[in-house]
């Protein structure tokens, strides 16, 4: 078939230009997306008097048999087209005809139906992302919940800080991707919008009717202006920029599982099914599944930068450059959705060793701020007094290779004659308290801390929170499936009385 679009050119492409010039590839991911807003384009056409009603029956018949064709796997679109858009239009003048068929391109232009299309797809891909991020988070609670009494270390530089616990670790996650949750349905909010109708670029003066498809198509409302809806694609930034910032929790998570899997740590183990080995050290049992999430962040942060630095210096109106924002927005969305199945997956069947946990706390001096909180406390010195008073307790601990559980009330007195200049009097049972691990972290009540109590209140809370983003999430996906389906029976009902 000769090009649909060339009528005012003598040659076609030759067949290394066409190649260089085709998106059908990229495209093939908005095939059903590109038949669903032709069809809701077409019924609006229709009830704005402007496509008789025998027409559209033909049209929207012959719209389904493409896309039955397309499900039965037996589409082949070859670079001779420049998209799928020019494929499916052709289809159907070829099926019926180019009087009835050559109206389905009425009031539209590729460059308001390319970004309808587009808009579809990603809709459905962050509504499945955010999904798969409530899963996470799910995953995330739950294995919080096992672990409220986990004591761990927390580290800063490297070095052990204070004492924690796992679940508190594991809601410090949960949080940040319950904000990515958040700004993904937000971004969704600014997808979800009807560009159709704008024309190429200043609208169309056929009496197209924006407000029925964009009810036809579920969109919550209109990306108004002309050039901004066929234009604009600041929508797919936000896409890939909310992808960018969830992956890089994603890997700084990965990055602390995968040292915590290391021999030398030994805190968790990941399940053998997202475990690989070695081709020639048969010991290895490598967390390379969480290498790969880390890895791949690259890919996201990417496409971000492919995106924006392709779209930075295209003026206004459709520039063919913005073609290219389909291949790193889908590939952007692709690898945050398998990574975040990934990590769903890992969290779910870690094994997580408590004994190791608490290995690493056995004598550590991580307890030293609790000293001096509790000498600040109890023994009224002031905070720099008391800091003073326990660095040269641990310089000493240190040197001697003891822990500062072996401190007794006397050692306390000769350190602070010596670098206070005055006595101190402390109870033994104060000493043991805030040395001891467990006890040092119920020392620690400030809100937001890894006490249990302090868990179990964000546990509550975040329980309530993930219920609710899941009701809202469902209402979305509820209003996009009912418009679908009403679709759907319109175009069911057009095409048998057409
Ligand atoms: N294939 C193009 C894209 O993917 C849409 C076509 C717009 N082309 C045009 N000549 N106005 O963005």
């Amino acid at each position: 078939m000769s090009s649909l679009f060339r009528s005012r050119l003598a040659k076609e492409f030759d067949d290394r230009t066409a190649q260089f010039h085709t998106s059908v590839v990229e495209d093939l991911r908005i095939f059903e997306d590109d038949i669903n807003g032709t069809e809701a384009h077409d019924i609006m056409l229709h009830e704005q008097g402007i496509i008789p009603q025998e027409a559209l029956g033909k049209i929207l018949g012959a719209l389904e048999e493409i896309r039955a064709e397309w499900r039965r796997g037996e589409v082949e679109i070859g670079t001779e087209y420049e998209d799928v858009h020019e494929y499916i239009e052709g289809r159907v003048i070829e099926s019926v005809g180019i009087e009835v068929g050559g109206m389905i391109h009425t009031g539209r232009s590729r460059n308001d139906q390319v970004v309808v299309d587009m808009r579809l797809r990603v809709r459905e891909e962050l509504l499945a992302i955010t999904g798969q991020l409530l899963e996470l988070v799910s995953a995330l609670l739950g294995r919080a919940g096992e672990n409220t009494e986990t004591t761990m270390m927390l580290y800063t530089h490297g070095q052990h800080a204070q004492v924690g616990t796992f679940a508190h670790y594991l809601v410090s996650y949960a949080d940040a991707f319950i904000r990515d949750s958040e700004r993904l349905m937000e971004c969704y909010g600014r997808v979800n919008l009807n560009p159709l109708g704008s024309g190429p670029v200043g609208g169309t003066s056929i009496g197209v009717d924006r407000q029925i498809t964009k009810e036809l198509l579920g969109f919550d409302g209109l990306v108004e202006n002309s050039i901004d809806a066929t234009s604009g694609r600041d929508w797919a930034v936000e896409t890939a920029s909310s992808c960018a910032i969830l992956i890089s929790n994603l890997s700084r998570a990965a990055t602390d599982l995968l040292e915590w899997s290391s021999v030398e740590f030994g805190y968790v183990e990941l399940a053998d099914e997202y475990a690989s080995s070695s081709s020639i050290m048969p010991q290895k049992k490598n967390p390379s599944t969480l290498e790969l999430i880390r890895g791949k962040s690259a890919e996201v942060y990417g496409c971000l930068t492919e995106l924006l630095t392709m779209v930075k210096g295209v003026n206004s109106g459709y520039y063919q450059d913005l073609q290219q924002t389909k291949i790193p927005l889908w590939r952007c969305l692709d690898t945050t959705r398998t990574s975040l199945e990934v990590m769903t997956g890992i969290v779910s069947t870690l094994a997580v060793r408590p004994e190791k946990m608490r290995e690493r706390l056995e004598g550590s001096l991580v307890v030293a701020v609790e000293l001096v909180e509790m000498m600040v406390m109890e023994a009224e010195l002031s905070f720099r007094e008391a800091y003073r008073l326990v660095a040269a307790l641990v310089r000493d601990a240190v040197e001697k290779r003891k822990a500062l559980s072996d401190l007794r009330p006397a050692d306390l007195d000769k350190f602070a004659r010596e670098v206070l200049g005055k006595p101190l009097e402390v109870d033994e049972a104060l000493i043991r308290e805030a040395t001891d691990p467990e006890s040092c972290l119920m020392r620690r009540k400030s809100e937001g801390s890894p006490h249990p109590v302090q868990v179990g209140k964000m546990l509550e809370g975040r329980a309530r929170v993930l219920d609710e983003l899941r009701v809202r999430l469902k209402a979305k996906d509820d209003a996009v499936s009912r418009a679908m389906e009403n679709l759907r029976l319109k175009v069911e009902d057009y095409v048998v009385s057409g």
